[in-house]
């Protein structure tokens, strides 16, 4: 039996394309304006499949992580990566509310890793990624693989084969473990059958791959804390969010700002 004067702390939730959103701070700064688009796995038209995984690192490591996609050439040469299209790319970088949009394109490139089986050795295809960065934490990647066409830059003219939606939450615990949501898909008109499970495996496969860097990462960080750090060209967008991020933690000076405090 409940005591009758027994109370819990209850928060501000929402629901929003198939994820709860928890705000933990000052209930009166809670703004379901801010909660970013995402696409779900009940979305009419995808068929979007969902996963975890639990990293022992700090949160600022995994959107390091995710917010520098050269990374995919060498950490993810065996998955999402496969040739160094993605070291190379020309981002077009654009500023939002509350973040900031890559857009790229990476013309005559192969296939990620994971799918090169299912094509004859050597075939090319013009590739698109778009992906939100927003905050706190949220990173929402439109990524296309179209046939082969003839623009050597700019919006492709070939065929659409995989459009596909991933949605990713990289969820602090405290300042030494990330719990990361994902999902992954496509949209029906592009699916067919088993691809949809051989991207969730892939990049089940993948986020173990980033486990396993960021948690070796955290560790030699913490044996080293004074070590220098030598930034280069693709730590823009780390820096960006990073920046943008610790302005938010500022200006709400809760207990979220003690977690990053600790972290450092
Ligand atoms: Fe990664």
């Amino acid at each position: 039996m409940i005591p009758p004067k027994a109370r819990v702390r209850t928060y501000p939730v929402v629901e929003k394309d198939n994820w709860v959103w928890v705000w933990t701070g000052d209930p009166a700064k809670a703004d379901p304006k801010h909660i970013c688009f995402a696409v779900g796995p009940g979305k009419p038209g995808y068929n979007i499949k969902t996963s975890k995984v639990s990293v022992n690192s700090n949160y600022r490591l995994e959107i390091e992580n995710l917010t520098d996609l050269s990374h995919l050439t060498f950490v993810h040469k065996n998955t999402l990566g496969g040739s160094d299209a993605w070291t190379h790319a020309e981002i077009t970088r654009t500023d939002m509310e509350r973040g900031f949009n890559s857009s790229f394109w990476m013309a005559s490139s192969p296939v990620p890793a994971f799918s090169m089986h299912l094509f004859p050795p050597g075939t090319l295809f013009d590739v698109f990624a778009s992906i939100d960065f927003t905050l706190p934490c949220n990173f929402v990647l439109n990524f296309q693989v179209w046939s082969l066409g003839t623009a050597k830059a700019g919006k492709e003219n070939g065929q659409i084969l995989l459009d596909s939606w991933t949605s990713q939450a990289v969820t602090p615990r405290d300042a030494d473990w990330v719990d990361y949501y994902y999902s992954w898909g496509l949209t029906d008109a592009t699916d067919s059958p088993g691809m949809t499970d051989l991207l969730l495996e892939a990049v089940n496969t993948a986020f173990l791959e980033d486990k396993n860097m960021l948690e070796a990462q955290y560790r030699r960080f913490k044996e080293h804390p004074d070590g220098n750090k030598i930034d280069i060209k693709h730590d823009a967008g780390p820096k960006k969010m990073l920046f943008l991020l610790d302005k938010f933690l500022a200006a709400e000076n809760d207990d979220l700002n003690l977690v990053r405090a600790k972290a450092n």
